[in-house]
């Protein structure tokens, strides 16, 4: 359930017309309903409650200070990939406590930032890892809670660029290896090994990868802590998929009791990385429709958004819903979706049913609050553009649309001194 619907024919965002915001900041934006992410969250984190369970919402999937200021306020804590992520959840005021860091090439520089601050574990995936980890924490006198990440050799059954737990996939420990590498570890005196992790993929449909991945990781827990290793935590990831046209997820309490029913007798502390599920159905990309270029072939409605704001259908082929602004009593056609960028990937939706459009109607792009303003860029020198929350029948801006003075302001052309 999100929070887009029509009133009286147009489109509206939570209880604000998506129209009144695009005549005030104009075109094209991303608008994200807060209700829809408390919902999400509330929904998630009540699947679990039968355990104690920290759910660190995977900044990669939004990491709008905002956004991360609401779901923190709301008990969630953060999965993160770089030091500008940590940074981020900091700066929405979730507690370093909170905080774990994934991610298979962590610098040496942010290991020694994640350890200053204090972050509540490292999900590492190399023994080289780990031995730079214990270096940097003797410098700084103190021990690094860590946990490794497991690759189960698992198939997601996922698309193939967002699968991550097979063993050609660049992550994790591979699954043979994994004990030598916990035994590792008790030869780094700066270690402390808190937990087991692991993250399967993005985007899941099926639970049965998710089943598969975490018995495995049961017993290896189970041997882990035969061997002598106190293992605390269970982190398993995210990856739980959502629908974004026809697909038919498991709802995250059929998830929850998987998870409850395969791990509950190791008495862990549970971590979940959920980050799609969360705010993908949460927000929207509004856009307005520039061109109507209507061929012998076919017809292309030419919007204002484009690869660059909204990556995930010329990345990995991905559908998104498009839908107008304006509700309409006219007979659909068929229409490509496009955007104005220099390469032929840069569609959003080829033949499409769409009522008739014109030059300034605006359209939406359905589920676009995950991986959509995170992944977008600047390619073509268009400038990223503005982010906006909705509450009931308020709105409020949370990333202003970068200038075009911002945009150039960063180059510098060098004063060669001949
Ligand atoms: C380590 C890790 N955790 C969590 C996630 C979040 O995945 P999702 O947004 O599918 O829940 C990802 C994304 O791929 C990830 O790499």
């Amino acid at each position: 359930m999100d929070h887009f619907n029509y009133f009286d024919g147009s489109l509206c965002a939570e209880n604000v017309p998506v129209v009144k915001i695009a005549n005030d900041i104009g075109t094209p934006f991303y608008v994200y309903s807060s209700a829809t992410i408390k919902r999400h969250y509330d929904v998630f984190s009540q699947a679990f409650k039968a355990i104690p369970t920290l759910i660190c919402f995977a900044v990669k999937a939004n990491s709008n200070l905002a956004v991360l200021n609401l779901l923190g306020s709301l008990g969630a804590g953060a999965d993160t990939v770089s030091e500008g992520e940590i940074r981020r959840a900091r700066a929405a005021g979730i507690a370093a406590e909170k905080i774990v860091f994934s991610g298979v090439g962590k610098s040496r520089d942010e290991i020694r930032y994640a350890l200053g601050v204090g972050i509540a574990q490292f999900n590492v995936e190399s023994r080289e890892e780990l031995d730079m980890i214990n270096e940097e924490a003797e410098i700084l006198g103190m021990q690094a809670n860590i946990a490794v990440r497991v690759n189960p050799d698992v198939d997601a059954k996922t698309h193939d660029k967002i699968s991550t737990g097979r063993k050609t996939d660049k992550f994790g420990v591979a699954w043979e290896d994994i004990i030598d590498v916990y035994e590792f570890t008790k030869t780094k005196k700066n270690l402390n090994v808190v937990g087991v992790t692991t993250h399967i993929g993005s985007q899941l449909t099926d639970i049965k990868p998710f089943k598969q991945a975490f018995e495995r990781i049961k017993s290896l827990v189970i041997n882990l802590r035969e061997n002598g290793h106190d293992i605390r935590r269970l982190d398993l990831g995210g990856g739980l998929g959502i629908p974004y046209g026809r697909e038919n997820p498991p709802s995250p309490e059929e998830y929850a009791s998987m998870i409850v029913e395969t791990i509950q007798d190791l008495n862990c502390q549970l971590v979940l990385e959920p980050g799609r599920l969360i705010v993908g159905n949460a927000g929207i990309l509004v856009s307005k429709v520039i061109r109507v270029k209507d061929t012998k072939d076919r017809k292309f409605i030419v919007i204002d958004a484009a690869m660059n704001d909204l990556t995930r259908p010329s990345m990995y082929g991905s559908y998104h819903e498009i839908i107008t602004v304006n509700q309409s009593e006219e007979d659909l056609e068929a229409v490509d979706i496009v955007g104005p960028i220099c390469e032929s990937s840069d569609v959003f939706g080829r033949d499409r049913q769409l009522s008739p459009v014109a030059v300034d109607d605006l359209v939406a792009l359905r589920s676009a609050g995950a991986y959509g303003a995170t992944m977008s860029s600047t390619y073509n020198s268009r400038p990223l553009i503005a982010e906006v929350i909705v509450k009931d029948n308020d709105y409020k801006i949370i990333r202003k649309r970068q200038s075009y003075a911002e945009l150039l302001g960063q180059d510098i052309i060098p004063d060669w001194k001949e």
